[in-house]
Formats: C-alpha cells, sequence, structure tokens
C-alpha cells in the first residue's frame, strides 16, 4: 500500500510537471510525425527537415494545417520518405498539433481555431 501510494504521489509530480499546453497536440506530434520529424523536432539531417528550426514554418507563410492534412512535397527528389498527409485527422487534432509545433516548438503565439478552419477551406478547394 506504502509503494502503491508513492507511486501515485510520483506520476502526479511528473504530471504537474509538464507545463505543455497542447496535450493532445503533443501526444498526435509524437503518435504522427516523430518518427520522421523526431520527438525534439529536430528531423533527421539531410533526410528530413526539422521542424523547430524551420525557417519556412518561422516566416509564418506556411500553411500547416493543409501540409498536415494533405502532405508537404517541396524538393523534386525524395531523400527519405515523403510526407503523406493525414486526411483522417480532424480539423481540432490538426489544430492541437499545429498549435503544439508553434508554441511548445517555435515558441510563438498559438493560432486561432478560426485562422486554422481557414487554412484548412484554402486548400481543401485547391486539392
Ligand atoms: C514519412 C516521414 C514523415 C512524416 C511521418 C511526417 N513528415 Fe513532415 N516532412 C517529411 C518530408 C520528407 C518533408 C520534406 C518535404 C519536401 O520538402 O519535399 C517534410 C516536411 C515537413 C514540413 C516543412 C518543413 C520545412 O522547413 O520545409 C513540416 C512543417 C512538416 N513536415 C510537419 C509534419 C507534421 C506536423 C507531421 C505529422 C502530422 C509530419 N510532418 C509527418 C516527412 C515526414
Amino acid at each position: 500500500m506504502k509503494l502503491k501510494l508513492s507511486s501515485i504521489l510520483l506520476l502526479f509530480l511528473v504530471l504537474s510537471c509538464n507545463d505543455h499546453q497542447y496535450v493532445q497536440g503533443e501526444a498526435l506530434y509524437q503518435a504522427y510525425c516523430s518518427s520522421c520529424h523526431m520527438a525534439d523536432g529536430t528531423g533527421l539531417k539531410n533526410v528530413y527537415p526539422s521542424i523547430i528550426y524551420s525557417a519556412t514554418l518561422k516566416s509564418g507563410n506556411f500553411n500547416l494545417p493543409c501540409a498536415i492534412r494533405y502532405g508537404h512535397q517541396k524538393r523534386e527528389v525524395q531523400i527519405g520518405a515523403a510526407m503523406e498527409g493525414y486526411p483522417k485527422l480532424s480539423d481540432v487534432e490538426i489544430s492541437n498539433i499545429t498549435n503544439f509545433i508553434y508554441y511548445d516548438f517555435l515558441e510563438q503565439k498559438p493560432m486561432s481555431f478560426t485562422k486554422i478552419k481557414k487554412d484548412l477551406t484554402a486548400c481543401s478547394a485547391g486539392k
């Protein structure tokens, strides 16, 4: 019993130390993106671009919600596996991944859900 109580306490401490705001976004990132872009977003040199150091993302001109839903291909020759989209993820799930990346990785302001919906509408028409 004593052991059980202390492990519960430990679990509580671990959870309360986690100050990440986008918990679902982080879990989804780890499930869908980390296999290529790595758990800490650093990528794999010359194969998968880094997310945390991405100038493209930081520029603010990259439609991340669309890249998550429909995939992203810019280079003519893929060195690693190309980035496929995740059409089954809902708007809310995509919003949480997007904001986990902007807030936790890039330390930028989170994006409003209205803006994310607008971005998603833009690419659903074009694709
Ligand atoms: C199978 C490997 C793979 C997975 C899984 C993957 N990506 Fe990618 N990602 C790539 C590759 C390869 C590129 C480069 C595409 C290109 O430029 O042609 C890329 C590019 C990107 C870029 C653009 C970075 C830049 O600076 O150009 C972002 C942002 C990104 N991915 C986010 C994500 C997110 C978010 C997820 C999860 C929802 C994800 N990726 C899942 C392989 C992957």
